[in-house]
């Protein structure tokens, strides 16, 4: 009989990587994806709990197919991702229309729940996770993503993920190995390596030497990786990122703030000085390598002092790109009981000042670019502009030209000729 499963995916990389996760097990049971969910048999929410918006947007979602389960008799509904782990049974409670609740850690009970073998959660703790290889259903044909570790050890006062993902566990190097060289056969030409924070990786290798192994790997042109936490990056990733030719030269290093009193508030483990000491390192080594960071504004606390701080860093430290967000209190976190919360119009002045000035400065480092010559993965055509196609720099940047009589997944020169806020544009060379 044909089953259908409409997924509907929030947050992070990791996140989505994991509805790939859950369809590939789908998919096995003879479930094919639908984009319509009014009529699908089962539809799953893969949630993230990171700022309040993202929940709501969720909640109100699944109002919506509440309505469409009524219509469908047989309807399954699944409620995966970090509120599924976060709100455990609490969400029958409120929804009682709810099938199942599957955390992030137990995704491989997807079958077992569907076939109601098991009893509708799983939410518990699971240190196996990393021994765990489930089929995949990847969304895209060039570009892979590969979770190297699960879980954050970090906590830092603001973040949620640590009570959703779990402890921090690393996956044996041999399975990660093994995954990237089966993606090279299938034509993959591109892999980002996946973790809360990939330069605490510890298995039978460190972070840099996996990425060595990974380097060697034929038919693999790119090597991409989110996130490092600023405190644990170290020289030897430095070197690695400059001497390993198919690790992309393009760091996403969350700052955070540019207050150390906030850094310590925040439990980030870093100053400021420090972080820039490491970006002044970074720039040394690798040449034209491109940064970006994510910036929180109106922690609790936060004063005009402390905001210009962080107004200040951006200045300095001229970041290629940022995701700001306002400061959201989370469940069971340290900062959510802090006191002085900062009200909500504070933080969005706050946050529409900065991104004014990071704009500026995005936009001025795309035009710095221009004349010089990029090496850019060809990913299809523009979603824009039927006539073009659009790649990605190594240093991640989008860049759109004349469509030319190439293949997707080439990999070709680009001269940049514009370089705009949000992407670049340029003509192919040596063609
Ligand atoms: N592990 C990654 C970040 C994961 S969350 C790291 O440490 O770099 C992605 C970003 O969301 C964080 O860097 C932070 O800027 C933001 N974020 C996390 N919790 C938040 C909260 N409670 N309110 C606002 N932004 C938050
Ligand atoms: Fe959250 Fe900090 Fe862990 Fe990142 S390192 S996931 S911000 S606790
Ligand atoms: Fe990712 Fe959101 Fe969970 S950002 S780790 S899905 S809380």
């Amino acid at each position: 009989m044909y089953k259908s499963v409409y997924i509907r995916t929030f947050g992070c990389q990791m996140n989505f990587h994991d509805s790939e996760k859950m369809l590939g097990i789908l998919e096995k049971e003879g479930f094919t994806e639908t984009d319509n969910p009014s009529n699908a048999d089962i539809i799953i929410f893969n949630t993230c709990s990171i700022r309040q918006k993202a929940e709501q947007k969720f909640y109100s979602e699944l109002g919506r197919s509440i309505s469409y389960k009524k219509r469908k008799t047989g309807m399954k509904i699944v409620i995966g991702g970090c509120i599924a782990q976060q709100e455990g049974k609490n969400i029958f409670k409120r929804f009682p229309d709810v099938d199942s609740v599957l955390g992030p850690q137990n995704i491989y009970m997807l079958k077992d729940l569907i076939m109601g073998k098991r009893s509708s959660i799983a939410i518990d703790d699971n240190p196996e996770i990393v021994n765990i290889n489930l089929p995949l259903k990847r969304a895209d044909r060039l570009r892979a993503w590969v979770t190297i570790m699960y879980g954050c050890n970090n906590f830092c006062s603001f973040c949620i993920v640590p009570y959703t993902r779990g402890r921090e566990r690393s996956r044996p190097s041999e399975h990660i190995i093994s995954e990237v060289n089966k993606l090279a056969e299938d034509g993959y030409k591109e892999i980002t390596l996946l973790g809360q924070n990939v330069n605490s990786y510890n298995s039978d290798l460190d972070f840099p030497g996996l990425l060595r192994h990974l380097n060697k790997i034929e038919g693999i042109k790119r090597i991409r990786f989110v996130t490092s936490h600023p405190r644990d990056l170290k020289d030897d990733l430095i070197n690695a990122i400059s001497e390993l030719q198919k690790v992309c030269e393009h760091i996403h290093l969350p700052l955070q703030s540019g207050s150390n009193r906030i850094l310590k508030l925040m439990n980030r483990g870093y100053t400021y000085e420090e972080y820039a000491d490491k970006i002044l390192r970074i720039r040394e080594k690798v040449k034209g390598i491109s940064i970006t960071s994510d910036i929180i504004v109106g922690f609790p606390g936060e004063t005009d002092e402390d905001y210009l701080k962080t107004m200040t860093a951006l200045k300095e430290i001229e970041f290629d790109g940022i995701f700001s967000f306002k400061y959201s209190a989370r469940p069971k976190t340290i900062a959510s009981k802090m006191e002085c919360q900062i009200n909500d119009d504070t933080k969005s002045d706050r946050l529409k000042h900065l991104i004014e000035i990071q704009d500026k400065i995005t936009e001025m480092k795309n035009k710095a670019l221009e004349g010089t010559v990029q090496e850019v993965l060809l990913e299809g055509e523009s979603e824009t502009d039927k006539n073009k196609f659009t790649g990605r720099t190594r240093s991640n940047k989008i860049v759109n030209f004349q469509k030319i009589n190439i293949q997707k997944g080439s990999i070709l020169l680009v001269e940049i000729t514009k370089g705009r806020k949000h992407s670049l544009e340029g003509k192919p060379i040596n063609i």
